[in-house]
């Protein structure tokens, strides 16, 4: 039978085997796998792992600053990137959804390439994939395969010739929060809802700018505040806002606005390849979408998406 201890014991022996002396660079994007991944190879050989943790400019509100720092209470080695004007400037422009990615894909290997060549002798590269990260990649009827280019899988580099470590990859993501959670990573790190390696990129329907970005990061963090407030957070599996192309026409005071309007998701998933929209309370609704409207400039509409996954994805993009 499967347990997390006897999993990590041998997770920790066979990467000790494995990796010997070598130096190991892995990217990290603060989400569950990727930390755990680290924990491990971590645990396994301590300093010669050195993480890699990009601002891509694209996080939630103060995501960057928040997982940074906490990583460096895990004692993880972790060089912090703020390469956000890189990112935007790949975007500028961009429309087409599967344009956004592929620059955003690109930019984060140029980026995390310049990284490990900074480190003398590196050999592998660790991932956090986890099992549907490898069907979804591999299959080929898979929709996520054909449909949306996940470049955060086997997105290696001709030109970093280098073997890829990826000891999460028989998990399904609660078996990773059993692991996190053996490992003593923080519950905020572990409990942490699946977040895009695109980010929010591919929540800002149309063209990025950072001012865009700046108002999907207000609206995101009072939904989910909002969640964590009313304990509702660890009852979704995934929730997000998105910024639409649209603006539409509201009243405030005695003026007419014409103002942008924002959607909200929250779903209901095991490892994200169906998912059914939450049924979120009337009530909590109502206020986040208040709050919304009156804290965050620029946006005078709320509305919530009631599509399940297929025919729709999780993401918009
Ligand atoms: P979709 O939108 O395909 O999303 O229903 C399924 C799950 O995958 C996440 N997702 C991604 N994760 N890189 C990632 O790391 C990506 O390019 C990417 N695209 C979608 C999505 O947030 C959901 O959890």
């Amino acid at each position: 039978d499967w347990t997390s201890d006897v999993f990590i014991d041998a997770t920790i022996a066979e990467l000790k085997e494995k990796l010997g002396n070598d130096k190991v660079v892995m990217g990290l994007s603060g989400g569950v796998d990727s930390s755990v991944a680290a924990t491990l190879i971590h645990r396994a050989i301590g300093e010669n792992l050195v993480c890699v943790f990009v601002d891509n400019g694209l996080l939630r509100k103060n995501e960057y600053e928040e997982v940074l720092h906490s990583y460096k209470d895990l004692g993880l080695n972790v060089i912090g990137v703020d390469a956000a004007q890189r990112f935007y400037d790949a975007l500028a422009g961009k429309t087409d959804p599967e344009d956004k990615r592929k620059a955003i894909g690109n930019t984060f290997i140029e980026v995390f390439d310049d990284e490990a060549h900074k480190i003398e002798g590196v050999k592998w590269l660790g991932q956090g994939t986890i099992y549907p990260d490898v069907i979804e990649s591999v299959s080929v009827n898979g929709p996520s395969a054909t449909i949306k280019s996940h470049h955060n899988v086997g997105g290696l580099p001709d030109f970093m010739k280098l073997k890829v470590v990826e000891p999460l990859n028989t998990l399904f993501k609660d078996g990773v929060r059993e692991v996190g959670r053996a490992l003593q990573i923080p519950e905020a790190i572990v409990g942490r809802h699946p977040f895009p390696g695109p980010g929010l990129a591919i929540r800002i329907l149309g063209d990025i700018t950072p001012e865009k970005v700046s108002t999907l990061q207000q609206v995101d963090h009072i939904f989910i505040q909002g969640l964590k407030d009313d304990k509702l957070y660890d009852e979704v599996w995934q929730a997000g806002a998105i910024l639409l192309p649209v603006q539409s026409v509201g009243v405030m005071g005695d003026e007419r606005t014409y103002e942008k309007v924002v959607a909200l998701r929250a779903v209901a998933s095991v490892d994200g390849m169906t998912a059914d929209w939450v049924h979120l309370p009337y009530e909590f609704l109502g206020k986040i979408s208040n709050e919304i409207i009156n804290k965050v400039k620029g946006v005078n509409r709320v509305v919530y998406d009631i599509s399940s996954k297929p025919p729709a994805t999780i993401e918009w993009e």
